[in-house]
């Protein structure tokens, strides 16, 4: 059976300054070149900065990611991003949904779905997150609230749903240094996982990521999960003997 090679993935959100990045690529690098990972490894950053971290990536074995992309192709749709553009700029992984912009910028279910077509179309890896509220959890709803959120990818996908990576971010244990517990995100990720099996052929093989609030501490234990499969990190990537330390967890 092939096994799903972890798959660590840094979120900078809207963090980030020219010399910062550079600085905090540099050490990332240096590390990975040391202590070559053993899972694979991107970095979504903001839009302004697409090229210059492109350029400070070339010949690094970290991938480069984008945070967000438009759902048009193409157009009058002043201040967007699209699909097409991020390709250009050699952006192999894209986070769609990810819960600060379903919660700050509205983003639908059905939003979602068209940004992660859109991000396939142009040969670019949705990172699709999902994750329930606290309010949801407390109600009992966790299991319904993603599976509705994933749902609404894979019904517009179809078996294309198998070309993405899943992230379960609790939106609760985000920025919060509240971490699901391994069990707890390990339950989600199976029922997510059988979900995606049922969706598609090649279903059970996409990565599962756990996101909300990973750290170098925490990160071996929900690492040691069947289930979960890598890491989607926001704080912790912008600090890079902690995201280092997190790639170090993610062995294949
Ligand atoms: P956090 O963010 O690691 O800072 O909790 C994760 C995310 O939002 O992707």
């Amino acid at each position: 059976m092939t096994t799903r090679q972890k798959f660590i993935a840094g979120n900078w959100k809207m963090n980030g300054s020219l010399q910062a990045n550079a600085a905090l690529l540099k050490a990332i690098t240096q590390g990975l070149r040391e202590q070559p990972p053993a899972c694979k490894v991107a970095v979504a950053v903001p839009m302004p900065y697409l090229a210059q971290v492109q350029a400070l990536l070339a010949g690094s074995s970290v991938q480069l990611g984008a945070q967000d992309v438009s759902q048009h192709e193409a157009g009058a749709y002043t201040g967007e991003t699209s699909a097409a553009m991020l390709a250009d700029l050699g952006v192999r992984y894209g986070l769609v949904g990810h819960s600060e912009r379903r919660q700050y910028h509205g983003e639908t279910d059905a939003v979602v779905a068209t940004k992660a077509q859109r991000l396939l179309a142009a040969g670019i890896t949705p990172i699709v997150c999902v994750g329930e509220t606290l309010a949801e959890r407390e109600a009992g709803q966790t299991g319904t609230v993603v599976a509705r959120q994933l749902a609404a990818v894979a019904e517009a996908l179809g078996q294309q749903i198998e070309k993405i990576v899943l992230a379960y971010e609790p939106v609760w244990a985000i920025g919060t240094g509240r971490t699901a517990t391994p069990e707890q995100a390990q339950q989600v990720h199976a029922a997510l996982r059988a979900q995606l099996a049922s969706a598609a052929p090649g279903g059970a093989m996409v990565p599962v990521l756990y996101g909300g609030s990973m750290n170098a501490a925490n990160a071996a234990d929900l690492l040691a999960q069947s289930d979960i499969d890598g890491g989607l990190i926001g704080g912790a990537a912008l600090k890079a003997p902690d995201f280092l330390k997190i790639i170090g967890a993610a062995q294949a």
